[in-house]
């Protein structure tokens, strides 16, 4: 990553706690790791990203919410293949017991030092069976020197080999580490008192599965036909070796997952439909168009349910990160719960009288990890009138306060009126009421946490009845009038 970068990440992470965003967990006792508090501005940000989802996935007609709960039957994910498949392969530092992801072990090595490990390895094993290794590799071909080198530490015939020329990123120490073995990611808990196998339970680690296991009770509860969706926002955990990042990769966080069943038939035609739907929601609050893009899987690198998936992707300050899948499931979810169930997962169509289990279109975004991006997204730094002014520039319906109230001096009447003000908005809107310092000063505090209007209380008022309401980005500033003022900022914040 680099320096500037690694600043804008540093800057917001201290913003985010500084201004009442995020706060590590459970702090005073040293924090957990992976795990983050939401403060009071946080709170009202990430409501505001969940409830855009919300409405622009269940204000249509073709698709259905549901809160399914977070404690599943233990069935539900041998069905699903997490108790199998659900692992990463992990390593331990035998010296410093520090424990790493084995792929991603080489995100952390210079391509200078991969050339080495390579050329060690090659002396090591016999390359005659890994023609990979006879290339003539240049010392900043990364992408070459990863792919080599990542193919050669996930076979398990010449990971040792490698582990042996790698030191640990930690301790800096080589030949530390143990061979790799498979972690699986799910927590375990106990159901009841008593804490045997028979009474293991999993704290889900993705919301979809509530989602699959109740199709059959939505579809005939709400009576929709093939294709319709079910839309979902909650809580996930995941055991991650190496949690980094900020909030971008945490043991806890929260999806908004939905899932939209359709007749095998037109698949393609839904995929593609919510694959742009899905940009373009991103992008409709306000997320820059050149910090999103498309990563397409291959067709060799998709997973064993998927016949075609995309992540969208955001430019963070450390390089593109995934914040949101979109799969074609085809019918293997509710295929495999029909199995392990011994229940009928199949759609009845009484128009055709075709009998069928839906495939599934997947759009499944993270709602901390788009936090994250809208947070990163807006920072900007920007110099007004050779003074330097930090700006969240967020969305209107993302911002966490929609408008601040400041009578321009505590006397004369304009304290009253300001209150009487606030007291009229806070009715509809979540406002903030300052009179703390120079005006100019309470717009700044204003702009570094996104607050798009900030209304003043002068001397003018006292005489017309109006104020003057102020926009963060532009900093202009128009004359309203006190009775209009709610609907000129409705308007305005719905735009
Ligand atoms: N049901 C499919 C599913 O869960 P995923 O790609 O594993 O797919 C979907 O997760 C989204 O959930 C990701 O795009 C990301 O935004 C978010 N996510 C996954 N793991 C996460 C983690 N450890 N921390 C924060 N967000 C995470």
């Amino acid at each position: 990553m680099q320096k500037n970068q690694n600043d804008i990440l540093e800057k917001v992470v201290s913003l985010a706690k500084r201004r009442g965003f995020v706060f590590q967990s459970s702090e005073i006792y040293g924090g957990l790791n992976g795990c983050w508090d939401y403060g009071p501005l946080g709170v009202e940000l990430l409501k505001n990203i969940k409830e855009e989802w919300w409405k622009s996935m269940t204000y249509r007609e073709d698709v259905e919410g549901l809160d399914a709960s977070i404690l599943m039957h233990p069935r539900v994910w041998e069905a699903s293949g997490h108790v199998e498949n659900f692992t990463d392969p992990m390593i331990d530092c035998k010296q410093c017991k520090s424990r790493f992801r084995l792929d991603v072990l080489t995100d952390q090595i210079a391509s200078k030092k991969k050339k080495k490990i390579l050329q060690a390895v090659k002396e090591k094993i016999d390359s005659t069976n890994y023609p990979e290794l006879n290339q003539n590799f240049k010392d900043d071909d990364d992408e070459l020197l990863n792919d080599v080198l990542s193919q050669l530490l996930e076979d398990k015939n010449t990971s040792v080999a490698v582990l042996e020329e790698i030191n640990c990123p930690q301790c800096g120490n080589k030949n530390t580490f143990t061979a790799a073995r498979q972690f699986n990611l799910m927590f375990k808990t106990f159901i009841g008192p008593v804490e045997d196998s028979s009474a293991v339970v999993f704290l889900r680690p993705e919301t979809a599965q509530g989602i699959f296991v109740n199709f059959l009770n939505v579809q005939n509860a709400s009576r929709q036909k093939v294709p319709f969706g079910i839309a979902q926002i909650g809580k996930a955990f995941r055991n991650e070796i190496n949690t980094k990042y900020f909030l971008f990769r945490t043991r806890e966080f929260e999806q908004m997952e939905m899932q939209f069943f359709v007749n095998p038939f037109n698949d393609k035609e839904w995929y593609d439909y919510w694959k742009a739907e899905r940009l373009n929601w991103f992008k409709s609050l306000g997320m820059k168009e050149d910090k999103l893009r498309y990563h397409d899987h291959p067709k060799d690198k998709l997973a064993h349910y998927a016949k075609e998936a995309t992540d969208i992707e955001y430019h963070f300050p450390f390089g593109w990160g995934e914040i949101e899948g979109i799969h074609n499931r085809t019918n293997f979810d509710l295929g495999k719960h029909e199995e392990f169930s011994g229940k009928s997962m199949k759609y009845f169509d009484d128009e055709t009288k075709d009998k069928f289990v839906p495939f599934i279109i997947e759009t499944s975004a993270g709602a901390s990890r788009s936090f994250m991006a809208f947070l990163v997204d807006s920072y900007r730094e920007e110099m007004v009138n050779n003074e330097q002014r930090i700006v969240l520039g967020l969305h209107p319906k993302l911002a966490p306060i929609k408008a601040a109230i400041l009578p321009l001096v505590n006397k004369d009447g304009m304290p009253e009126l300001a209150r009487n003000i606030e007291k009229e908005l806070r009715k509809s809107l979540k406002v903030f009421y300052d009179d703390k310092g120079a005006v100019g000063r309470r717009y700044r505090r204003q702009d570094e946490i996104g607050t798009p209007y900030s209304i003043t209380v002068d001397t003018q008022t006292l005489s017309d009845n109006s104020v003057t309401v102020r926009e963060r980005d532009s900093m202009v500033q128009e004359r309203v009038e006190v009775s209009n003022l709610l609907s000129y900022l409705l308007l305005k914040l719905n735009a």
